[in-house]
């Protein structure tokens, strides 16, 4: 078969006379052996190409010679014998070769993204995201969801970060905000009557950076008239089976598992909990409290809370040193100390604290449900602080002692979010979702009465403990919407200012409405098996929300911030090591 491939030069070899140039392009990895029979054009041409060369071949398939065949790539028991070869364009020497295996840090790839995009994993990526956005797409067109653009430059949307801000030139002082996220606009197209919206929608948040979080990232956002939560959640588990299958053959059996937001944190100390593994917490606070040891006593006294998980099997195999670094992470993650015990073959405890159980000693036991060979590791502190280092402990936990297969995928619900938290800054309410979020109509009473009782109609996805997605069904009566604000600190004077478009609204003829944003950049990375976000995102930013290879954000031209009417107060230099 007569073939023409056009790509880069991956890995050239001169072998006595004959060349062979592995020919990568956006399909893979070819071997291209140019020799006598290629001619004397082909010959020369190929002797000058070097690694990353653009090159056009026209050749003859046919199969590797026995023996020469590589079985670990899908190309790799073929290959093209040139007939003509044209250099399509040179290359200068690569900061680092695409088709290597050792690869350079992280700042070096990204300030080369587009050679990094090269290498074949990262194009794997990109290809594994445009399959997902296609299958999403496709899912919310056959159900009758129309796709609704929103506007980039609006006014600030509550998502609970800071706002990246444009300045008007039309208007000095005044400014627009990027959207946290269409949330807003996409209530608003149910209130005009869209009833079925999805917008593959860009989100710009100015907060803290992760693994999982970037300033600019992508959801699939969603929104629907008439329905309750049971109607969006269906749809969402529509679209898990189908990516699941699609993406990874798998049989996701439906409805997905839910779990309340209290029994979340009861039973696993975090609201997207890894449900991949076990190691599930157990409340001793009772227990604890009949007990003379200080630690225990002062946190139930102080009505804080005793809990704690079982490691299975770990007695034997955790050193001091072991232990010493699970107390760190406790620590770190907030507790004041970590109790460790291990469960002797006659069923005694050991460990530093085992003589201070006293009386408690069996039934702490049996509460924690161990066995001789097993260690117990307990947090003493008020629910946050045991929540917090307990859902650490057991993630560093789950991952080292191998408690479940990296590439399993656990896909479930959680439910019923407290509608307020306290604010650590200013000791008020905030919102837990955000402030246009229902209530559940059976608390609805307790609105003001009891603001941390109250539960909203809120739903998170969550896969391999991660946050995938969450939405919420909307207050849709003006109300009951200025009520929130008003607990939220915000006052009628202000909220009429910020969302005075939505409540009038409201009291225009708001339809029952509520949705849901998925996070496509967080699908995409645990669909792929990922660690980062970043490398499921052509052109990502650094934890430091700079771009290495654009060296944005940048400085501009006094002129611009003339026009803008800004006036910069201290220019900072630029640091010199971004990442
Ligand atoms: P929420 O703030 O929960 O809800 O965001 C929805 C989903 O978006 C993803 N996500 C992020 N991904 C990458 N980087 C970030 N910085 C980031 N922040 C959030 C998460 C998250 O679950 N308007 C509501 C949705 C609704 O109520 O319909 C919203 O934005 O996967
Ligand atoms: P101390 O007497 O403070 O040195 O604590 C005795 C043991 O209890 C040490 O192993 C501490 O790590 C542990 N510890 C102290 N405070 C707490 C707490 N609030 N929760 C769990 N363990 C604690």
């Amino acid at each position: 078969m007569q073939v023409t491939l056009c790509g880069w030069a991956d890995r050239v070899r001169d072998h006595k006379g004959v060349i062979f140039i592995d020919l990568r392009d956006r399909w893979g990895r070819t071997q291209v052996v140019i020799g006598p029979d290629s001619g004397p054009a082909a010959l020369a041409a190929a002797r000058d190409v070097r690694s990353e060369w653009v090159l056009k071949v026209a050749g003859t398939v046919g199969a590797r010679p026995e023996g020469t065949t590589n079985p670990k790539l899908a190309t790799g028991g073929i290959e093209v014998v040139c007939t003509a070869l044209e250099v399509l364009n040179e290359a200068e020497t690569p900061v680092f070769q695409p088709g290597a295996t050792d690869l350079p840090g992280e700042e070096v790839r990204l300030a080369h993204r587009w050679l990094d995009l090269r290498r074949p994993a990262m194009q794997e990526n990109i290809f594994l995201r445009s399959r997902i956005v296609k299958i999403m797409r496709d899912h919310f067109d056959e159900l009758g969801f129309i796709d609704v653009e929103t506007p980039m430059l609006g006014k600030s949307t509550p998502e609970g970060a800071r706002d990246y801000l444009v300045p008007s030139r039309l208007e000095h002082g005044s400014f627009f905000a990027l959207p946290q996220s269409p949330q807003l606009y996409k209530q608003l197209l149910m209130m005009a009557g869209f009833d079925r919206y999805v917008q593959v929608a860009k989100c710009f948040r100015d907060e803290d950076l992760r693994a999982d979080r970037q300033p600019e990232f992508t959801q699939l956002d969603v929104e629907m008239s008439f329905v309750e939560a049971d109607d969006v959640m269906g749809v969402i588990e529509g679209l898990v089976r189908r990516t699941a299958r699609e993406i990874l053959g798998l049989d996701v059996p439906l409805p997905l598992p839910r779990l309340s937001w209290d029994e979340a944190m009861e039973r696993f100390g975090h609201d997207a909990p890894d449900l991949r593994y076990g190691l599930e917490i157990a409340d001793l606070t009772a227990l604890a409290g009949e007990s003379e040891f200080r630690v225990f006593r002062n946190a139930v006294e102080g009505g804080g809370r005793v809990r704690g998980i079982r490691v299975p099997g770990a007695a034997g195999t955790f050193s001091r040193k072991d232990l010493d670094e699970l107390t760190a992470v406790a620590v770190e993650a907030g507790a004041k100390g970590l109790v460790w015990l291990k469960v002797e073959a006659d069923g005694t405890w050991s460990g530093p604290v085992a003589k201070n159980l006293g009386p408690i000693a069996d039934r702490l036991r049996a509460a924690l449900g161990c066995e001789p060979g097993d260690l117990a590791l307990i947090v003493a502190d008020s629910f946050d602080v045991t929540c917090k280092a307990l859902h650490t402990l057991r993630k560093r936990l789950g991952a080292r002692l191998g408690l479940y297969d990296p590439r399993a995928m656990h896909f479930s619900w959680v439910v019923d979010f407290p509608m307020f938290a306290r604010d650590a800054e200013s000791g008020g309410w905030a919102a837990m979702h955000h402030p246009f979020t229902a209530p559940r109509p059976a608390d609805l009473d307790m609105l003001e009465s009891d603001p941390a009782a109250c539960r909203a109609v809120a739903y998170d996805l969550v896969i391999n403990g991660s946050e995938a997605g969450g939405g919420t069904i909307r207050i849709h009566d003006g109300a009951t919407q200025e009520k929130v604000f008003t607990l939220l600190g915000i006052t009628a004077e202000v909220a009429r200012e910020r969302f005075g478009f939505l409540l009038d609204a409201l009291r225009g003829g708001a339809p029952p409405h509520g949705g849901i944003a998925l996070g496509i950049d967080r699908w995409v990375m645990l669909f792929g098996g990922l660690e980062s976000i970043r490398d499921v995102i052509a052109f990502p930013k650094t934890q430091k929300a700079s771009d290495l290879m654009t060296g944005a954000p940048a400085p501009v031209e006094t002129k611009q911030l003339v026009e803008l009417g800004v006036r910069v107060v201290a220019p900072q230099p630029k640091p010199a090591s971004t990442g």
